[in-house]
C-alpha cells in the first residue's frame, strides 16, 4: 500500500513508519524541513489544517503513486493542571493541535476519494485512552478525543468514497517519556500498535468503526 502519515514527525507517526516501510511506501506529511534521516518520504506542507488541498498538490507535484490508505497520528500528549484552570486559551490550542488536525486529515483522505485511486481510500485516526476515560492533568485529550471519534464516525456515514475508521491504542505506547509509568504500568510496544493499524487498513470491512488495542 501506498500509505500517507499525518503527524509523521510524532513518536506515534514515525515509529508507525519505521515497522511499515519494510512491507509498504509511506509518505509522511510534515509542518517543517526535517534535518534527521526519515523512515517515511517527506512532503512539507506548513500550512496543511488551513489548507489540505495544498497536500494532494503536493503529491500531485512530487508526482507520488495513488495513496491507498492515510493515517492520522495527529495530537500529542501532556499531563497538566486541570482543564478548566488551565483556561479557555489552552482549550483553544487544544482543540486546534487534536481536532482540528483531524478534521483536515478527513478532508485529504475525501478529496484523494473523490479523485479516484486504485482503490476505496481508507483512513485510520488514532486515539488514546483518554477518549474513553476523564484523565485527570489532560482533560482536553479526553474532550476532543472522544469528539474526534465522533468526527469519524460522522465522515463514514457521509463519505461518498473514503471508508473511515478509528484505532483506540488503549495502553501507554512503548519509548515515550512523555508517559508516566510508575505503579507499574503496562505499555503497548510500535510493533502490535503496527500489526493492528495493518489489520484495520488492510480489512477494514472486519473492523468497527472504532476498534481498541489493548496492552
Ligand atoms: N504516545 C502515546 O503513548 C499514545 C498512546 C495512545 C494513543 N496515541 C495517539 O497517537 C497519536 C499521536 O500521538 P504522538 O504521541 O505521536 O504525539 P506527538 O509525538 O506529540 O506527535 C504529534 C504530531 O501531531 C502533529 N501536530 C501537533 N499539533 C499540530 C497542529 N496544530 N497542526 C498540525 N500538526 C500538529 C505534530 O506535527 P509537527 O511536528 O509538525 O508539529 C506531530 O507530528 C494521537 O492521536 C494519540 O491519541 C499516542
Amino acid at each position: 500500500m501506498h500509505i500517507l502519515i499525518f503527524g509523521a514527525s510524532g513518536h506515534v507517526g514515525t515509529g508507525l513508519a519505521h515497522h511499515l516501510s519494510a512491507k509498504h511506501r509511506i509518505t509522511g506529511v510534515v509542518r517543517s524541513q526535517r534535518d534527521e534521516a526519515t523512515p517515511y518520504a517527506p512532503i512539507v506542507v506548513p500550512r496543511w489544517v488551513d489548507r489540505p488541498q495544498t497536500v494532494i498538490d503536493e503529491l500531485h507535484r512530487v508526482g507520488a503513486p495513488p495513496v491507498d490508505a492515510v493515517i492520522a497520528a495527529v495530537g500529542g500528549w501532556y499531563v497538566d493542571e486541570a482543564m478548566i484552570d488551565r483556561g479557555i486559551d489552552a482549550f483553544d490550542q487544544d482543540y486546534t493541535s487534536y481536532l482540528r488536525g483531524h478534521f483536515s486529515a478527513c478532508t485529504v483522505s475525501e478529496g484523494l476519494a473523490d479523485a479516484g485511486g486504485s482503490d476505496r481510500v481508507r483512513h485510520l485516526a488514532l486515539n488514546g485512552v483518554a477518549s474513553v476515560e476523564a484523565c485527570v492533568g489532560s482533560g482536553a485529550i479526553s474532550v476532543f478525543g472522544a469528539a474526534q471519534e465522533m468526527l469519524i464516525r460522522v465522515a463514514a456515514a457521509e463519505s461518498r468514497s473514503g471508508v473511515y475508521r478509528e484505532l483506540k491504542v488503549m495502553a501507554p505506547i512503548g519509548g515515550d517519556d512523555r508517559n508516566d509509568l510508575h505503579g507499574g504500568v503496562e505499555t503497548i510496544g510500535l510493533p502490535a500498535v503496527a500489526d493492528a493499524v495493518i489489520a484495520v487498513l488492510s480489512r477494514p470491512e472486519e473492523h468497527e468503526i472504532s476498534t481498541q488495542v489493548h496492552a
